[in-house]
Parts: C-alpha cells; structure tokens; sequence
C-alpha cells in the first residue's frame, strides 16, 4: 500500500473531521472518504430490517451484502445504501447511538476496511474515521489527529444536530459524547487511537477554516508533489 495517496484524519465524535476532511479534499481536488458514514449506514440498515445487534455474523452478513456509495453534489457528501439516499436518516441520533456496537464487530469492520482500501486506492483522498491511520491506510503520506475539549465538542456537536432538525439538550448530549469515546477507544479491533506519526492537532478555539489551514500548510501541494 506505499503508493496510496492519502491524507488520513482521525478523531473522537465532534472534532470537526468531516467538515475539515471535505475543505481539504474541495482544495485538492482528492475525494473525500467519510468512514463515520459508512458503518452508520451499516447501522441504519441493520436497525431497519430488525437485525439484532447483537448477533455478529447477521451483521457482518448484512454488511457484506450492502452497496455502499458516497457521492458529492456541489461540493455536498450524499451516501447511498443499496440506491436509496440515506445521508439524513444516518445522522439521526438513534443511529449515532447504535453505531458505536455495530462498528465494534469484526466482520463488518473487515468489509468496512476493505471498502475503504479500494476507495483510497482508486484516487488520491481524503479519509477521515477513528482507525485510519493506523489500521485502514497505515502507509499514508499525512496523518492527522484532530482533538478538542469535550465541551467544545459537545457544542460543535449540537450546532450539527440543531442544523438537522433536531431538539438538543446539551448535558445529555456531553454524556453520550463521553460514552461514544469510550466506547470508540477501547473497542478491540480498529480502536480510536492516535498513530505513532501522525500530527496532532488540538483544534479548541480554532474554527474550521484555520484547521483546515492548518493541515493544507503541512500538507503542501500535494498533487504537485505527487505528479513529480
Ligand atoms: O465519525 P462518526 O461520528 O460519523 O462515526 C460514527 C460511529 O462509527 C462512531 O461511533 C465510531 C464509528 N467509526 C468507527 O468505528 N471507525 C471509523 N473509521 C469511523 C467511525
């Protein structure tokens, strides 16, 4: 996997990776890999047809049988699952909630990473998730880890969900952020953690801009760089 072009970013629930992940990308003219939205739709699929999160092997069968697309409309990510437009009904907070077990299983992480490995593997990218850079494409050129505050997060967070419609209660949201985190680092296969050479960023105080100004300095031209 040494040729891979990819820029990896990493990070717990709320840090901004998506929004920075598509500046990055727009600025580079590399696709944007969002992980998140592809075990949520493993999520939203399992919950709709009543498959028991539980049961491992159902799950990674289900995951193994879903045609999983991330397209982009005017600069805006839609994900398709089986053809049907599910980029909002993922982002729901039952979703979020479940994802967390779903993404735990063995099997649907396989089928996940190697979904992911061909995408970076067909264009240079952006991928953004918890595992990246030290599981999916531990070769990348650049990897990044984004951190924050909890509070920030939990306000970053919030904007989103608000954004979608939804009723926020911000104690109540800090505490299920808290939970994910936790959950999301102490899974046994393809953990939150930070990898050994990546860059990390404590993104509190800083808007989305700047991260992604941030990253673009380390960065460089690096489709240019790439072509020499
Ligand atoms: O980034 P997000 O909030 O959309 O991710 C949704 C869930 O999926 C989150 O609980 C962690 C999990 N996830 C994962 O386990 N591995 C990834 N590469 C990306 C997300």
């Amino acid at each position: 996997m040494s040729h891979v072009t990819v820029i990896t970013i990493d990070g717990p629930v709320g840090v901004g990776k998506s929004t920075v992940a598509r500046l990055v990308a727009a600025e580079l003219g590399y696709f944007h890999i969002d992980t998140g939205a592809m075990y949520r739709s493993v999520t939203l699929a399992a919950m709709e047809r009543r498959v028991n999160v539980a049961d491992e092997a159902a799950l990674t069968k289900l995951a193994q049988s879903l045609k999983i697309e991330l397209k982009y409309t005017d600069g805006q990510l839609r994900v398709y699952c089986d053809g049907r437009d599910v980029t909002i009904a993922i982002r729901q907070p039952d979703v979020s909630k479940n994802t967390s077990p779903v993404a735990d299983v063995i099997g649907v992480r396989q089928c996940m990473v190697e979904q992911q490995r061909q995408l970076g593997l067909a264009q240079p990218s952006v991928c953004e998730g918890r595992d990246i850079g030290t599981v999916v494409f531990p070769d990348a050129r650049w990897k990044f880890y984004l951190d924050a505050s909890l509070e920030e997060r939990t306000k970053r967070h919030a904007q989103q969900l608000r954004e979608l419609g939804n009723q926020v209660e911000l104690e109540e949201l800090k505490q299920a952020i808290r939970a994910r985190d936790q959950h999301d680092r102490n899974r046994p296969y393809g953990p939150l953690r930070v990898a050994r050479d990546a860059v990390i960023i404590d993104t509190t105080g800083i808007g989305q801009d700047e991260m992604t100004r941030i990253i673009r300095a380390f960065v460089g031209d690096a489709s240019r760089r790439d072509s020499s």
